[in-house]
């Protein structure tokens, strides 16, 4: 096991709980109508709520049991790219402590409890995608230090902002699209660039946490990602 001993997870304070009702609440009616499947019936099995943050502790025991992950507990505001996939490598999703401030709650660049419970957690509780992270984090760890930025631009614009289709329609899987209130309906708006999944175009786009997309990329399935992860991990054998 990676980590020997857990640390306990962190109890946040109404104020915080009040803070995560109003993202909750806002970002639930968006959410409903055009994100993926996967996503919706994640937020079901996981029993969230918008009443307060999630009690972590019976939520790891459900992932250990569903799909033989877990949840970590980190006081880091923000691992870097080298500690969270080593993490993925385990199984081992971190869950941080930090919230955002009310002043900021429409876009923060750094992860938060309300990107990682909302925008992640519902994804990642099913086996098959959980499992695509985790190959995803073999390849980051033992791909060259070429390779590397044009992959974690991939992680990014999928995983994180990634788009899929459903029956023909366009829904959101990426996290950081689930947690964003601000850049969800621009993200869905005529405004964006929406862009079939082509590896080779991703890896020339760096993205910055900073400023607002202008290009998303579109899955068709998620065999699509599944596919260009296992081609690439064949070359690092
Ligand atoms: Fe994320």
């Amino acid at each position: 096991m990676f980590v020997q001993e857990k640390r306990p997870f962190y109890h946040f304070d109404a104020h915080a709980d009040e803070t995560w009702r109003i993202l909750f609440e806002r970002q639930f009616a968006k959410v409903q109508q055009r994100a993926c499947a996967w996503y919706l019936q994640g937020h079901e099995i996981l029993g969230l709520t918008s009443q307060y943050i999630p009690n972590f502790e019976p939520l790891d025991v459900l992932f250990q049991e569903r799909i033989s992950w877990e949840l970590v507990s980190t006081d880091v505001q923000y691992s870097d790219g080298q500690t969270w996939f080593e993490h993925l490598r385990e199984r081992q999703f971190l869950i941080t402590e930090y919230i955002r401030e009310r002043e900021t709650l429409d876009y923060t660049p750094l992860p938060d409890i309300f990107h990682d419970a909302f925008g992640h957690l519902p994804m990642h509780i099913h086996q098959r995608y959980a499992d695509l992270t985790q190959e995803y984090a073999h390849l980051m760890l033992e791909c060259t230090q070429e390779a590397r930025p044009a992959l974690g631009s991939i992680w990014w614009y999928t995983i994180e902002f990634g788009f899929i289709k459903e029956r023909g329609e366009l829904k959101a899987f990426g996290t950081g699209l689930m947690s964003s209130y601000a850049e969800w309906d621009l993200a869905f708006s005529d405004k964006m660039e929406r862009r079939p999944f082509d590896p080779a175009d991703i890896g020339n786009y760096k993205p910055s946490p900073h400023e607002m997309h202008k290009v998303l990329w579109v899955l068709e399935d998620f065999d699509q990602l599944e596919q260009f992860v296992a081609q690439q991990r064949q070359k690092y054998r």
